[in-house]
């Protein structure tokens, strides 16, 4: 008897994905061939490299530094500015036209910033490049005692405000996890015009060298365990927003997306992954997702999606507090 058909296909940000393994903006996406070889393991769409707004700062600091002329001019120090600002991003839409060239797949540049200094600009020549949507990675660092979480979460929005009046194509923004209230931050930034929300970012770790007495980086990579964040968050507001959710980190293989998917994700992204097993691991995580459905009798991933998001329980406590009461842990078992 033949298998029935399954498809994988999926929408996102309102675009038309193959499959809903995208690959998150990383250091293999930095380049045409990474991104071509995402597709043709199956990628459904791949986010871009980040260019980073220190990354465009730093080149106009060099520059500045590297004038003979002590006294700049105003209007001089403008231009190198503006020159600066150019150059880099000059690159990353060289960057864009290539990979829209290499593949079929949706293309999302991604920019990460800290401010909301004129990112509507550089948005607009994504989009003039081919971008089919842009990922925005935010993070306002909350170290400064003087800024509220008001202050701080309005920053979010004034980016997001801001660049979504310059373009057309859809804007999803990637943020961490760390708000007092993360549901009602997702509902504002819904409300505000994101079209997804890429839950969540993975923070770079320092941690400290204690023979050395110096700062160094923690794990780049994540591991399977790290995916219970996004889990809940995602079981907690799918079908509760209008914006598309796309679950990220610690999602290692095909059962991590299946779980994702049950819990209402729209899509998800991987990087650490691929990073440890390939980017061939798409392919990989594809089949055991189809070997999956095929199992349960799905066709479609609509099929199954948000089945066992927080709606699915009557009282809504599975994926609360309560659950700690109920566990009972074993020391003798570790
Ligand atoms: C080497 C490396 C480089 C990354 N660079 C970026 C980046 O430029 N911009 C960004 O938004 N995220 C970046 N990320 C974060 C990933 O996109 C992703 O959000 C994070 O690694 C969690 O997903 P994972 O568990 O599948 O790795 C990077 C991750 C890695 C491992």
């Amino acid at each position: 008897m033949s298998e029935p058909s399954v498809s994988l296909a999926t929408r996102y940000l309102g675009l038309k994905l193959p499959s809903p393994i995208v690959v998150g903006s990383c250091g293999l996406t930095d380049s045409a061939e990474g991104v071509r070889a995402c597709a043709e393991a199956g990628a459904g769409a791949v986010v871009l490299k980040s260019m980073f707004e220190e990354q465009i700062e730093a080149e106009v600091g060099q520059m500045m530094a590297a004038s003979e002329d002590p006294n700049w001019h105003p209007e001089a120090a403008e231009y190198i500015s503006a020159y600066g600002t150019e150059n880099a991003v000059g690159e990353y839409l060289k960057l864009i036209e290539k990979a829209k060239a290499a593949v079929s797949v949706p293309v999302i540049p991604s920019v990460n910033c800290v401010t909301p200094r004129g990112w509507g600009k550089f948005a607009r020549q994504v989009e003039a490049a081919g971008a089919d949507a842009l990922e925005l990675n935010i993070f306002v660092p909350t170290s400064d005692p003087d800024s509220t979480s008001a202050d701080n979460e309005a920053t979010y929005l004034r980016v997001l405000a801001e660049v979504n009046k310059q373009v057309s194509i859809p804007v999803a923004l990637k943020m961490g996890y760390f708000f007092s209230s993360i549901a009602q931050m997702m509902r504002k930034l819904d409300a505000g015009g994101a079209d997804g929300l890429v839950l969540f970012n993975r923070f770079y770790a320092p941690d400290i060298d204690i023979d050395r007495f110096q700062v160094v980086a923690g794990p780049a990579l994540s591991v399977p365990e790290e995916m219970a964040l996004t889990l809940r968050a995602v079981a907690q507001l799918s079908g509760k927003l209008k914006c598309d959710l796309a679950a990220t980190t610690g999602i290692h293989d095909g059962a991590a997306v299946v779980k994702q998917l049950l819990v209402g994700a729209t899509v998800v992204q991987v990087a650490s992954s691929l990073y440890r097993n390939r980017i061939p691991h798409i392919t990989t995580m594809l089949d055991e997702v189809r070997a999956w459905m095929v199992a349960k009798n799905y066709t479609k991933l609509d099929d199954f999606r948000g089945k066992m998001n927080k709606d699915a329980w009557p009282d809504g406590s599975a994926y609360d507090r309560v659950q700690f009461m109920k566990r009972t842990v074993n020391a003798d078992q570790y």
